[in-house]
This record gives structure tokens, C-alpha cells and sequence, in this order.
């Protein structure tokens, strides 16, 4: 054939390959959602095969574990017993509670890894919301607000470096950084929940915490899977009140919002691989349908190149290992 341009003149071998790779993916991109709770008990969970609910002492055992991989940042979820649940959430900003006893040993234990807390309160809500649920039955806003800063302080008292409200209230990341400020805490950064989906692929995560909603659902807080424009405007909102990066959430079925969120954002951006997704590649892989490794890989390389500066996964040490 007469072929003057062979594109696969640069696939011919690995180190052309590497040459002419467009997306890097390494482990300090990663960020590790852990979960935890107040036992002595390190759990396997029973609705994420292959992930532990871990006691305190596990969980610094389990970081020390990671940062050797070389997983630089955590990102904590609790599970809360039910007796501290209350309509709400006032367990949320305890400073004796389980997360910010968790942050103090983290940092104890390893000053320079990062640690990042969840803003919302899903875990500590007797109805299963991320905020109040009012007398008509939806979440309140400005008075879920209110809560919310004060659980972001707890944890920034605590030593987090990263504040990261997950709850989708208009207004609370403004709220949040004015808060931070007045208590001290100019330097601890917000990551924000920005285009975050009413999604079906969180439910292994409510498992694990055991914090589904009571009634109802998430629609009246966290956006509609069909809107992108939406996602833009959360973008500008959230930047314009003080956020320091920006996430898209979850990521492999929202690509095209997580590209044209990069495109648009001043700030870095990051993306999480929900539950949903790790348990379809870690079924799929269990029963022998796919190659884990590969696809692990595979769809953190996708959604680097959508456009994530990092990515929250539950593979992050396993991908470290296979980046290694
Ligand atoms: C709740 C929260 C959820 C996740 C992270 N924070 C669940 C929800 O919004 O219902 C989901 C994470 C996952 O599925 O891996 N604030």
C-alpha cells in the first residue's frame, strides 16, 4: 500500500509507547476512602467484598500500609452507632467524636500524610439525609448550613487538611471558608462535592455505613443524572465562594461532565470512583469475566484523560501496587 502516514509507527514497542503518552497516572494522584468505626474489630464489609470497616488502631495500620505504596492522601467515612443518631446530626461536630479522634492519631502518627474529611450528615442523621429533613419532608438548607460549619471547625480543629463537604446545600462551601477563617484555619483547604449525582451506584457505600435515607431520596439536593450545564454553574458558584478544588462525582458514568468541568474550572479537579463502579470491575473480576488489574488501569487512565487532576478510588492502593 501506498501509506505515507502509519499511525502505528509509534505503537510498535513500550518505550515509543511511553513516548508519546498522552495521560499519566500515578499514585499521588490518588486519594484512599477509608471506612472506620468505633470497635476494636477490624470488619470485612459485607456490601464491598475486598474493603474493611476498620477500628482507629486499624486504620493508622492501614495508612502506614498505603503511604508505603506511596498513597499520599485518605479520605475518612464513619460509620456511627445508632444511638448518636439523632434528626440533627449534632453528633457531627462532637470534638470527642469518631472522626476527629481519628484525625488527631493520623496526624500523630504520620504528620505528612494528608487527611481529608467528609462534610454531610448522612452518617450521623436517625432519617438517613445529608442534612435536617423538615416538617414537609425535605432537607432545610440554611439550617443544615449551620450544622455543617460546625462540623467542618470540629475537623479543622482536629488537624484535617482538607475539608470536604459532600452534602450539596447551596452556599455551604462560602459558609464553610468563612467559618475556617474566623476559627484559625486559613490554610485548610476545601475540596467540594460540586457536581455531585443523585446516583444508584452509591448504594454498596450506604451499606457500609448504613446510612441510606429512612424515606425518600436524594433528588431535592444532589443534581439530576441528565443535566451538564447544571454541573458548570455548581462549578462557578462554588469556586466564586472559596473552594479550592472541585469534584465531579461519580466518575466513569459522568465523563463527559468531568471534561467539560476541566475545561471550565480555574481550580483543580477531582473525581470519585464511587462504590458502584469499584464493586462492577471487582464483581466482574470475581467471577472471572474481567482481568482486574487491567481494567483498574483502564478506568483510572479514562478518567485522568477526561480530565481529573486526581481521583478518589477504593483501588488506590492496589493501583499504586500495579503502578509500582
Ligand atoms: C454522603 C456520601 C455518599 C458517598 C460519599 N459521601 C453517599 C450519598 O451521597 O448517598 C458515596 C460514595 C460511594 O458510593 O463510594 N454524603
Amino acid at each position: 500500500m501506498d501509506l505515507p502516514i502509519r499511525p502505528r509507527r509509534l505503537r510498535a514497542s513500550a518505550s515509543l509507547r511511553a513516548l508519546t503518552r498522552e495521560t499519566d497516572l500515578s499514585p499521588d494522584r490518588l486519594i484512599y476512602p477509608v471506612f472506620l468505626h468505633g470497635d476494636d474489630a477490624d470488619t470485612p464489609l459485607a456490601s464491598l467484598p475486598g474493603l474493611t470497616r476498620w477500628s482507629l488502631d486499624g486504620l493508622v495500620g492501614e495508612a502506614k500500609r498505603v503511604r508505603s505504596l506511596g498513597i499520599n492522601s485518605v479520605v475518612l467515612f464513619p460509620k456511627v452507632e445508632d444511638r448518636l443518631k439523632t434528626t440533627d446530626g449534632r453528633e457531627s461536630f462532637n470534638p470527642d467524636g469518631l472522626i476527629p479522634r481519628a484525625v488527631a492519631m493520623l496526624k500523630d502518627a504520620d504528620p505528612d500524610l494528608l487527611v481529608i474529611t467528609d462534610v454531610a450528615l448522612d452518617p450521623y442523621s436517625s432519617d438517613g439525609h445529608d442534612g435536617i429533613v423538615g416538617p414537609a419532608g425535605n432537607v432545610l438548607n440554611d439550617e443544615t448550613v449551620e450544622v455543617l460549619v460546625q462540623q467542618a471547625v470540629a475537623q479543622a480543629r482536629a488537624g484535617a487538611d482538607i475539608i470536604s463537604p459532600s452534602d450539596m446545600m447551596d452556599g455551604r462551601v462560602g459558609a464553610i471558608r468563612a467559618a475556617l477563617d474566623a476559627d484559625g484555619h486559613e490554610d485548610v483547604a476545601i475540596m467540594s462535592y460540586t457536581a455531585k449525582y443523585a446516583s444508584a451506584y452509591y448504594g454498596p457505600f450506604r451499606g457500609a455505613l448504613d446510612s441510606a435515607p429512612k424515606s425518600g431520596d436524594k433528588l431535592g439536593y444532589q443534581m439530576q443524572p441528565a443535566n451538564v450545564r447544571e454541573a458548570l454553574r455548581e462549578v462557578a458558584l462554588d469556586v466564586a465562594e472559596g473552594a479550592d478544588i472541585v469534584m465531579v462525582k461519580p466518575a466513569g458514568p459522568y465523563l463527559d461532565v468531568l471534561r467539560a468541568v476541566a475545561d471550565a474550572s480555574p481550580v483543580p479537579v477531582a473525581a470519585y470512583q464511587v462504590s458502584g463502579e469499584y464493586l462492577m470491575i471487582a464483581a466482574a473480576s470475581a467471577a472471572g469475566w474481567l482481568d482486574e488489574d487491567k481494567v483498574i488501569l483502564e478506568s483510572l487512565t479514562g478518567i485522568r484523560r477526561a480530565g481529573a487532576d486526581m481521583i478518589l478510588t477504593y483501588y488506590a492502593p492496589r493501583a499504586a501496587q500495579l503502578l509500582g
